[in-house]
């Protein structure tokens, strides 16, 4: 690995951390002031013997939502004292077993709530008013002079006046609702815990079941966690009023994406805005590909430059936190039991 990828020699003073990626801004130089930074060098990500091999030495380890750091990536690497994410949701990273181990998960919530909830916007109102669609339509040579301006091309449906259904309302389920209202929507909410939704009036808080069978679009903003994996079967899709909009921008296996499909060929979900799947990247043999009414995004909800910027930052202060043995400004698991420091 070249340039700042790899330093040789080696100072032992500085601890050894191993980054899955070069990550945007200035964040990795920092790092390597103050470690000896080894860097994937590939576009692609390491497959997990890829990435055991390479961290084997590490004693801080950078990832991204797709590396898995399961149980088998920590007995490999057992001089890990601290694992930071370039993500808020934490869910390709086994937190029992780093627990266990004593090793401090860092993760970077916050940071990116406002940019994410501007996709899952995005997302609304593309599906809602077949964006989409009708570029397809106009770049394929499909807007000819017979739909000029055709009173039925591409009817969607309007924002103004319907109810938003939002499951989860954290930081980023709020900031979404509150957009909602912004547009004239009423918001129906489910969440584990109630709290108060600025700039929401009224929300419509209310059971998983209740909040389904009140949202007209729905947006969802819940971590994948063993309770939420298939939350959204075809038993709960069935209970959307018909016609019903739907968002993903949390994380694919919440939604049962084969019950999800068949609704969409249904018409009983009327269209859907997608930035996450059950498997990623997305094959393109998916049946979602294929149907029009559909939006579909590669998982960008925070990917604007500022905000990566952030979650590369917060991810490094986190990093040299747990390499300091200092608490992570944002950490995922509790951790009691620290390794001891190896470092000298
Ligand atoms: C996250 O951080 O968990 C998002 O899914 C990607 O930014």
């Amino acid at each position: 690995m070249g340039g700042p990828h790899a330093r040789t020699p080696r100072n032992p003073a500085r601890p050894r951390v191993f980054a899955t990626r070069w990550l945007p801004g200035p964040a990795l130089e920092r790092l390597a002031e103050r470690s000896e930074l080894r860097v994937w060098p590939e576009p692609r990500p390491p497959g997990p013997a890829e990435l055991a091999d390479a961290a084997r030495e590490a004693e801080g380890l950078l990832c991204l939502l797709c590396d898995r750091v399961d149980a088998a990536l920590f007995e490999a690497c057992p001089r890990l004292r601290v694992v930071s994410s370039v993500s808020v949701g934490v869910d390709h990273i086994d937190l029992e077993e780093a627990t266990r181990r004593g090793i401090p998960v860092g993760h970077t919530p916050g940071v990116l709530t406002e940019t994410t909830a501007e996709l899952a916007f995005a997302l609304l109102l593309a599906a809602s008013r077949r964006v989409a669609e009708g570029d397809r339509l106009v770049r394929a040579g499909r807007w000819t002079p017979d739909r000029a301006w055709d009173p039925e091309l591409l009817l969607g449906r309007d924002l103004l006046g319907a109810t938003l259904g939002v499951l989860g309302a954290g930081a980023i389920g709020a900031a979404v609702a509150r957009r909602a209202a912004a547009f004239g929507m009423r918001v129906a909410v489910w969440s584990r815990t109630r709290r108060e939704l600025p700039g929401v009036p009224e929300p419509l808080w209310g059971s998983l079941e209740e909040t389904l069978r009140r949202s007209e679009f729905l947006s969802i903003h819940l971590p994948l966690v063993p309770e939420t994996r298939g939350l959204l079967d075809a038993a709960r899709l069935g209970m959307l009023p018909r016609g019903a909009i739907l968002v993903n921008t949390a994380r694919g296996p919440i939604v049962d994406e084969a019950a999800l499909v068949r609704a969409l060929e249904s018409g009983h979900i009327a269209a859907a805005g997608l930035d996450v799947f059950g498997t990623e990247p997305l094959p393109l043999e998916s049946p979602l590909v294929r149907l029009e009414n559909v939006v579909l995004t590669p998982h960008i909800g925070s990917a604007s430059l500022a905000t990566r910027a952030r979650m590369a930052e917060l991810a490094v202060e986190n990093l040299l936190a747990g390499l300091e043995r200092r608490p992570l400004p944002h950490c995922a698991n509790t951790v009691s039991n620290s390794r001891p420091n190896t470092i000298p």
